[in-house]
């Protein structure tokens, strides 16, 4: 490296350079495409007119164009009206943020709310609340491994490894099934060692779009019990899955009236389609409220060095549109529109593979829940859905329903037909 730098001092030194430029003495090599962010890089320099973007998980009108929810142009507008200002927040967020978020994790009732055993912080969204999480686990719970399902979503590897969290994995899906691999995933979470951490997706597990059923979700809270495993859910979809924030709920819920210690992530990119706000919450459920200020306390430690404070807007958003109830019934009504649009063209995509390739089972598009499908498509069939017919997904076969509309199923359908018959 220093020889490096004295070659290229010298070469600029030969061209009359003052200095060589810094960069040239260290090495910085090009870094791959993020595997679904840098979906939509191909996608935007693609010029064919059939082009469809498949890869990120964010919610469009059937005419494809984002959508703003009509309860947060409200909500902005009575935020304007107010004339906030825009101070810092304190490390851990705006404190009516905090209780708006947890009570609708939990429930307003909840035991561990109201004993104030849950410590809440403000995050940057999913997956800046995640990254916190596991800088928490890190320092504080060290050498103890977090089991990640497989597949998962594809930045939750990163988030662990660059927070410095040992991680494996656990069997979740089954490919002949395309459901959960019940077997394989209780076989590997009891063979875990006592003490560790186990991620689970709350509610619409991306990828895969399958869910444990609510028996299911009894014997993995039993099976934490057993192990004694802490359960930390990613909850991203919470009221985009079924339509419901309760129904969304019932996993975490379950575990914490059941008595465990819980790491709970939450996001509204998508349930309020905040993507860009960046407005998430991190909650530690502790077994007492000691517990819960001394977690809550170091949170506020990793976070300030961090990113010093959250941001407001995002934060004011939430909490009007959950404390207004006029408001709250109506961003139930608009998600219940948005996961509805996503049934339909479910349904219609399912109707047009059965016609076009009735050869095939396709009963696994109506069946997965949430933004995607996971169609099990290999890496050279989804090489030919981008390379002939511009459709763009994830490598792993991933397609997002939030990124079709009814006019486009039937060209996705033939797509999908065509590469999975001749590749
Ligand atoms: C499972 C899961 N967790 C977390 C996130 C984080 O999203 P965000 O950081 O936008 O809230 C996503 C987004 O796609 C997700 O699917």
């Amino acid at each position: 490296m220093r020889r490096q730098r004295l070659v290229a001092a010298r070469a600029a030194a030969a061209v009359g350079q003052k200095t060589a430029p810094w960069f040239s003495g260290v090495e910085v090599e090009m870094a791959p495409p993020d595997p679904i962010l840098g979906i939509t890089e191909a996608f935007k320099a693609d010029g064919s007119a059939d082009k469809l973007n498949l890869g990120v998980g964010a919610y469009r009108t059937e005419e494809l164009a984002p959508y703003v929810l009509e309860v947060v142009k409200k909500a902005e507008a009575k935020m304007l009206e107010k004339g906030e200002n825009k101070e810092y927040l304190p490390i851990d967020g705006l404190a009516a943020f905090k209780k708006a978020t947890v009570e609708l994790l939990l429930g307003a009732d909840s035991p561990a709310v109201k004993e104030g055993r849950v410590a809440t912080i403000q995050s940057l969204s999913g997956t800046g609340s995640l990254r916190v999480a596991g800088q928490f686990l890190s320092r504080f719970c060290s050498g103890r491994t977090l089991y990640i399902s497989d597949p998962t979503w594809g930045n939750h590897k990163a988030i662990f490894t660059d927070a410095g969290v040992p991680w494996k994995t656990y069997r979740y899906f089954d490919p002949e099934t395309v459901g959960l691999d019940e077997e394989g995933m209780m076989a590997d979470l009891k063979a875990a060692p006592e003490g560790s951490v186990v991620l689970l997706h709350g509610c619409a597990h991306n990828p895969t779009g399958v869910d444990p059923t609510k028996e299911q979700w009894k014997q993995i809270c039993d099976l934490c019990h057993e192990r004694q495993l802490l359960p930390f859910f990613d909850v991203a979809y919470q009221g985009f899955a079924t339509g419901s924030l309760e129904e969304d709920a019932f996993a975490p819920r379950l575990f914490v009236e059941e008595g465990h210690d819980v790491i709970v992530c939450q996001s509204y990119s998508k349930n309020l389609g905040l993507y860009a706000e960046r407005i998430g919450a991190l909650n530690i459920v502790a077994s007492d409220k000691d517990s819960a200020a001394r977690i809550l306390s170091q949170l506020k430690k990793i976070a300030r060095p961090m990113y010093s404070n959250p941001p407001v807007h995002g934060a004011r958003i939430v909490t009007e549109v959950i404390g207004n109830k006029d408001m709250f019934d109506e961003w139930k009504g608009e998600m219940e529109m948005m996961s509805g649009r996503i049934m339909t063209v479910r349904g219609e995509l399912y109707d047009h593979l059965t016609r076009m390739a009735p050869e095939k089972d396709w009963s696994f598009v109506k069946r997965q829940i949430g933004m995607f499908s996971y169609t099990g498509m290999t890496p050279d069939q989804v090489a030919n859905m981008t390379g002939k017919h511009h459709i763009y997904m994830t490598k792993d076969g991933r397609i997002s329903l939030a990124g079709l509309s009814s006019s486009k199923a039937e060209y996705l359908a033939a797509a999908m037909v065509d590469s999975v018959r001749n590749f």
